[in-house]
């Protein structure tokens, strides 16, 4: 799909003008006004559609009218599922040349009209034989610029969301590290025997019971002088089968996805030479998979993490919070100021917030609300835990100096606090993205499926420094 911003999208030979309705208002289109409004009383409720030919008589051969709904409450958000429904529909009338002639929206709907199109443009069909026909062109009056750069961000997203959709015969530790590589950074893989020598016991233990290699992946994007230095840690479980704690089969069924924050963190890498910011971004994936094999970690097992914290195994299926803890202790000392990690870490925190939002969680306030306010402003949710010290106490060990699970109830701050234990001198943010990262039916904009969770909040984070 191409975006091609013109000066009047009526005007443009297309198989569907899309124009807007917001409900007690005409719209801007005769044709509209005179058979959707008047004579079928189409109200424009928000996401309604009404489709009609135009026989011939102009030059855009359908026009669909899209409800935006009440004009007090629509906003940026809004115009972004709004766009995603009428591109659905012009996919599913297998209109080709989409023009969009959108009056009397009284903000810059540039940016979230192209992310709107373009999430609602993604297939993942690429092991199907027939593949669907997608919409090739679509034209907006809009602002080029700002369209752009939006369209690089949604590159970032489908990057993530196609590496997250891969299967885990495919997506393996060592494929995420190639692909690490080709993005063109400075870029350094560590093998076993590396992040065996760096005291990665906590990670390493975790990829002992899968055949394939583990791999820690650190990507370097560097500036002179930056105004800053972030660090961004993704979870790479290629597969998560629970380990020995093997999961049950319907928990198993979707666990190619518990890479979807390695993806993201992929994404975001993928795309920042394009936008060349002014912050040093240092990305980084302990990459692994969890499998029962043979030589595979032991409940009872007691590990060695790279600050030398020692962790009680006692649910292997807490692997997440493992891999993590040696890359936090990684990212901390090189000397940022900020680390974010994201994780499809918790079941419990898809159980608190559902699909819509992730939770966070972090040691500085003021970090952790910006964040908040990043994801809000384009088109995701955080909604921040707590990470009281009383969450610790059900990770007591006896013999070690913590055990990786406890309590079952609040299980996604139990997570967090567990991983605060490897943060040091930096300002830390955690995201739980377990329940927003991959779809099992469509969601607003979304198809089932990845949904690139993270990658837009990141990538504004990063160039709002
Ligand atoms: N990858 C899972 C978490 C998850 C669950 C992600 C559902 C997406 C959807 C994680 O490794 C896990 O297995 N967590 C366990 C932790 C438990 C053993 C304390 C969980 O949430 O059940
Ligand atoms: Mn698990
Ligand atoms: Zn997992």
């Amino acid at each position: 799909m191409e975006i091609k911003v013109v000066q009047d999208a009526k005007s443009i030979e297309s198989d569907i003008l899309v124009v807007n309705k917001f409900e007690d208002e005409n719209t801007t289109n005769e044709l509209a006004n005179k058979y959707a409004v008047e004579q079928d009383n189409f109200k424009g409720k928000f996401g309604e559609t009404y489709l009609l030919p135009t026989y011939g008589q102009e030059v855009y051969r359908k026009v669909l009218v899209l409800g935006l709904g009440k004009r007090n409450e629509f906003n940026p958000n809004k115009m972004r599922e709004a766009v995603a429904k009428a591109i659905k529909k012009c996919v599913q009338m297998e209109a080709k040349k989409v023009a969009f002639s959108l009056d009397g929206i009284e903000f810059d709907y540039s940016e979230q009209f192209t992310m709107g199109a373009f999430i609602a443009d993604y297939t993942f069909d690429k092991y199907k034989s027939e593949k669907k026909e997608k919409v090739q062109e679509v034209y907006v009056q809009a602002n080029a610029d700002i369209v752009k750069k939006a369209e690089k961000i949604a590159a970032a997203m489908t990057f993530a969301r196609n590496l997250a959709n891969e299967p885990a015969q495919f997506a393996t530790p060592t494929e995420l590290a190639n692909i690490a590589c080709d993005l063109g950074l400075d870029t350094k893989i560590y093998n076993k025997d590396e992040c065996e020598r760096m005291g990665m016991g906590a990670f390493l233990a975790v990829s002992r019971g899968s055949a394939q290699e583990p791999k820690f992946i650190h990507m370097k994007y560097q500036v002179d002088n930056p105004k800053k230095k972030i660090a961004i840690i993704g979870k790479g479980i290629t597969f998560d089968s629970g380990g020995l704690d093997i999961k049950p089969p319907s928990s198993m069924l979707t666990m190619k996805d518990d890479m979807s924050a390695a993806a993201c963190v992929l994404g975001v890498m993928s795309i920042l030479r394009e936008f060349h910011p002014q912050v040093e971004v240092h990305g980084i994936i302990a990459a692994c998979e969890n499998m029962p094999g043979c030589s595979a970690y032991k409940p009872g097992d007691i590990l060695t993490a790279m600050n030398g914290k020692t962790i009680e195994v006692d649910n292997t299926d807490a692997e997440g919070r493992l891999t993590l803890a040696d890359a936090l202790c990684y990212a901390c000392e090189l000397g940022v100021d900020e680390v974010i990690d994201l994780a499809t870490l918790t079941g419990a925190c898809m159980v608190a917030l559902g699909t819509n939002a992730a939770g966070i969680m972090g040691n500085d306030e003021n970090f952790v609300k910006t964040l908040i306010d990043t994801a809000e402003r384009n088109g995701e949710r955080y909604w921040e835990l707590p990470l009281w010290e009383e969450y610790f106490d059900s990770l007591k060990s006896d013999i070690a100096d913590m055990k990786n699970t406890g309590a079952r109830w609040g299980g996604a701050s139990i997570a967090g606090v567990f991983l605060q234990k490897f943060v040091k001198d930096v300002k830390w943010a955690h995201i739980d993205i377990a329940g927003t990262a991959f779809l099992d039916k469509p969601q607003k904009e979304f198809i089932k499926g990845a949904t690139g969770a993270g990658v837009r909040t990141l990538l504004h984070y990063i160039l709002e420094q």
